[in-house]
């Protein structure tokens, strides 16, 4: 299966680096402050990765647990990190690197599979028409922008910029386009589907790369969808009733590109909780790192990822290769599953026991995963119940694990149960 490598690492990293890191002020800033090009352009000529360095930051993914990289080629500003043919807004130009190149030969260099994000939106290019979410739409002559622009010419750019990515750097693993607004509003346009020629689009991309999974953002279903700063509760199925493939992207702090001034930056607990909660759901978690104006991975962000690769070097087996189990967890936390092992993930620590609904006699031994303990476990049977364990109201069938009363010290304390087939 195609999906086999995305679906068993469950975890990977997304790096969304442009000139809008040098602004600093979220990725979006061009069209949050209606920026025009001459006032965008200092960040694009000042435009420096001197720290940017694409096998320290595979290294990191490495080192974080994660199987996968997907680095910003184009995001919605237009500004390209790779060498292009099609147009001198790149970091080529400006600085004389291509970092998508150094970054697809980095990803493989260490074993990790390697994603590419490409924005469809291109507010920089001069064919690309004025709509609600371009940054040009509140200028006082906006409607007249729109004269001479053609759609057209933006597909052949829009198609060859994915051809030139699709076939100058190898075997590309994962392509994550963004994004797709049909709806009008505010009387103006969206764009949907026909404005990127999006079966011909896809159709380029399984002709250049078969194996690479494609996500949604065209506008047509491809390979997988994409929840964006939230958390599916269920697992998610198509319109056929067939398995959906997931993946929630999910920031540090709120902004995808480095936003120095915002300090919301989530816990590495609640990171591991959601990703934990991304693989009982049988889906996958792509968190985001933006690095700074110089393309160093941000302090803040390095902290919170050496906090999940320590817990991801102990728990791996819970997470890589692990998916739903169609089990009811108990209120203290969610399960994943892994051929016999079930993963008992604790986001909160009860006093004493947990009570597994449903797994009594189907348990062979029970172990703390951080330190390879074993855990004394009983059941409701009047006959089985250990000694000195008052009942505490359990259903029948109920599989009761004895803890130690101190929560071990990981991010989230995990019980891994043998099951007995
Ligand atoms: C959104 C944003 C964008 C970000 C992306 C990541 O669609 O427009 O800035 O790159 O999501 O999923």
């Amino acid at each position: 299966m195609r999906q086999q490598w995305f679906d068993d690492a469950r975890f990977g990293m997304f790096v969304h680096f442009g000139a809008y890191s040098v602004a600093a002020r979220h990725e979006w800033v061009q069209n949050y402050e209606r920026l025009t090009d001459d006032e965008y352009r200092p960040y694009i000529d000042h435009f420096d990765p001197d720290r940017f360095d694409a096998l320290a930051i595979a290294r990191r993914a490495k080192a974080t647990g994660m199987g996968y990289v997907v680095l910003t080629a184009k995001h919605h500003d237009g500004f390209c990190l790779f060498d292009s043919a099609l147009t001198d807004f790149t970091s080529q130009m400006v600085c004389g690197r291509d970092l998508v190149r150094e970054h697809v030969e980095a990803a493989r260099a260490e074993g990790l599979r390697v994603g590419i994000y490409y924005s469809v939106i291109d507010w920089h290019h001069p064919d690309f028409t004025v709509d609600w979410n371009h940054p040009r739409r509140d200028d006082e002559n906006a409607s007249d922008l729109n004269r001479g622009r053609d759609m057209a010419r933006y597909r052949d750019y829009l198609h060859g910029q994915v051809r030139e990515l699709l076939t100058r750097y190898g075997r590309i693993d994962y392509l994550f386009f963004d994004w797709t607004y049909p709806e009008a509003r505010d009387g103006w346009q969206g764009k949907g589907p026909q404005d990127w020629d999006a079966e011909a689009l896809l159709a380029l991309c399984r002709e250049l790369q078969p194996e690479m999974l494609v996500n949604d953002r065209l506008g047509i279903p491809a390979d997988f969808v994409t929840p964006e700063q939230y958390q599916p509760t269920s697992p998610l199925v198509d319109e056929t009733g067939e398995r959906q493939i997931w993946e929630a992207c999910q920031t540090l702090n709120g902004s995808w590109g480095y936003h120095r001034d915002n300090t919301d930056q989530k816990s590495a607990t609640l990171l591991v909780q959601m990703l934990a909660d991304s693989v009982s759901m049988d889906g996958n978690m792509l968190l985001n790192i933006g690095p700074d104006g110089r393309g160093a991975i941000a302090p803040r962000d390095g902290r919170t990822l050496d906090e999940i690769g320590d817990w991801m070097l102990l728990h791996r087996d819970a997470i890589i290769g692990a998916g739903h189990a169609d089990l009811r967890p108990p209120r203290e936390g969610v399960y994943t599953r892994r051929g016999d092992r079930l993963y008992l993930h604790l986001f909160s620590w009860p006093l004493g026991f947990v009570h597994l609904p449903d797994l009594a006699g189907r348990v062979s031994f029970a172990r703390l995963l951080n330190d390879g303990s074993w855990l004394k476990t009983s059941t409701s049977d009047p006959d089985q119940r250990a000694e000195n364990i008052t009942p505490a109201g359990e259903a029948e069938g109920t599989l009761t694990v004895h803890l130690p009363v101190r929560r071990p010290d990981v991010l989230v304390p995990v019980i891994e149960l043998t099951l007995r087939e």
